[in-house]
């Protein structure tokens, strides 16, 4: 088998021009070749992010800074030879070259040895050092641990509102590096980024309570600096970008019908405005190259080493399993639920999609089977804790009413969750048995409680 186009360009292509190339293709760098596709050298997209770093332009002709004296080999050179070099040097792609010196495919490292790109497109490299904005966060220190496990490298940048703890067990993890910083310094973003090779941002301010006590803050933190953190992937060519907006932005729908991702939104608090706003933000930013994909997460509940029980499912599963009572507001109202370490499984899966499938995409985070009204959201805590009474209250604190549909994470990235409800109640109940708690009620579980002391 021949390679295809989208592993060679000419001298003379722009540097934008070839990162889109390296985006599409699977081994992270291209071959500069002449028209018949004699070697002239290779150029990766770390080549690429030091280039600009340096100054250079991305509509600069990439044969300004071309490796042109890279380790090349000949098709019948010995296998353990490459095994060598793919050992002693962090090479992407060894060019595999003919008598004539015309690229004739490309050997990639492959779990302690190598394979041929025309064999095997399938298991080429993929990703390595993910930034987790927000890493420190419920959501995050899940995320981080399971990159970790999948041997990426994680960077973590955080402000660490609600403490450190959520990643004590790991800070050690020679994966992990750990930045204490905020998203609205530049610098400290910039340097954070530049080097990576994926974004993942989850540090905001979140729910719809918090969101409210310094309206000011939350503009600044949840739509000023996430449109900084996309500006700067963006210059930096750092184009895959995962983003965490809200079911929230569909806010108090009328009627039954499932929302998609093309459903009107009717945000109805001020951090629903600022995740449609940020959405919009990254959308309007994208281009051929720069990529963005948001993720409109359903209500999250489960067991993080970052505890939080402000979350619907995590308050009424704590104050059943503590008071011995499920205290529900209203009961009607639609709300999507998802684990949180699915929603890691989700990030991931988008971090390792093919770049065309979620560039500039939005997906719902979720399953219609977890699509529940608050009153069957009580009758599952009940079923689980079967010793705590239901007690209604007609008053209706919180005005959210959406009911998702979640067939395009489901049919595109192949996304099916792999938690119900019932397990999350296990999970707290037995961080409880394990002393991981303490006094529930502490405002360090609760963003809204917590910030206020902070923020008012
Ligand atoms: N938990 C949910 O139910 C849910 C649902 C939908 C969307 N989301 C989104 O997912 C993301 C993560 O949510 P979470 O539940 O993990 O929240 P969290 O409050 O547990 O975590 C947020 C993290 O971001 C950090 N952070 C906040 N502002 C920062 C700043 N300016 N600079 C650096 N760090 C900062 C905090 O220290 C914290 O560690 C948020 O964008 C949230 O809106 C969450």
């Amino acid at each position: 088998m021949t390679l295809s186009d989208g592993y060679f360009v000419e001298e003379k292509a722009g540097i934008k021009e070839v990162m889109s190339v390296i985006n599409h293709n699977s081994i992270r760098m291209v071959i500069v070749a002449d028209p018949t596709r004699k070697l002239i050298g290779v150029i990766t997209d770390g080549d690429i992010r030091r280039a600009i770093l340096k100054g250079f332009s991305i509509n600069d002709p990439v044969g300004l800074i071309v490796n042109r004296a890279p380790f090349f080999a000949a098709a019948d050179t010995p296998p353990q030879v490459l095994i060598e070099q793919f050992r002693k040097e962090r090479y992407f792609g060894i060019p595999i070259v003919d008598k004539e010196g015309k690229v004739i495919d490309i050997a990639f490292p492959d779990s302690g040895t190598f394979s041929f790109l025309s064999d095997n497109l399938q298991k080429s490299r993929r990703l390595e050092k993910i930034l987790v904005i927000g890493g420190g966060g419920y959501i995050g220190s899940n995320l981080v641990r399971r990159l970790l496990k999948q041997s990426y490298t994680v960077r973590v940048l955080d402000k660490f509102m609600y403490g450190e703890q959520s990643l004590a067990d790991i800070r050690n993890d020679p994966k992990l590096e750990v930045v204490n910083g905020d998203t609205r310094h530049l610098e400290i973003l910039s340097q954070s980024i530049q080097d990576v090779d994926a974004v993942v941002h989850l540090a905001e301010l979140v729910g719809d309570h918090a969101c409210s006590i310094n309206t000011k803050v939350t503009q600044d933190i949840n739509y000023l600096a996430t449109s900084l953190v996309a500006s700067v992937c963006k210059h930096y060519q750092i184009n895959r970008l995962v983003y965490t907006s809200s079911c929230s932005v569909y806010g108090g729908s009328e009627g039954n019908e499932l929302l998609s991702e093309n459903s009107m939104l009717n945000p109805i608090s001020l951090y629903a405005k600022m995740k449609v706003n940020s959405e919009q933000a990254l959308i309007a930013m994208a281009d051929k190259n720069f990529g963005p994909t948001i993720l409109r997460l359903a209500t999250v509940y489960g067991w993080s080493d970052r505890p939080r029980f402000d979350l619907v499912v995590n308050t009424l599963a704590v104050k059943a399993l503590q008071e011995g009572k499920i205290t529900l507001f209203g009961g009607d109202q639609w709300r999507p639920n998802v684990h949180v370490a699915d929603v890691a499984k989700a990030i991931q899966l988008v971090l390792e999609a093919p770049f065309d499938l979620v560039a500039n995409q939005i997906f719902n985070v979720g399953s219609e089977d977890q699509n529940y009204t608050i009153s069957q959201l009580g009758d599952i805590i009940k079923a689980e804790i079967p010793t705590a009474s239901i007690e209604v209250h007609s008053e209706l604190t919180d005005k959210r009413n959406y009911k998702v549909d979640f067939s395009k994470i489901r049919n595109q990235l192949i996304f099916k969750p792999d938690f119900q409800i019932a397990h999350a109640v296990a999970e707290i109940s037995k961080a409880f048995q394990d002393n991981k708690v303490g006094d529930y009620l502490n405002p360090i579980y609760h963003n809204h409680k917590f910030l206020q002391e902070k923020l008012s």
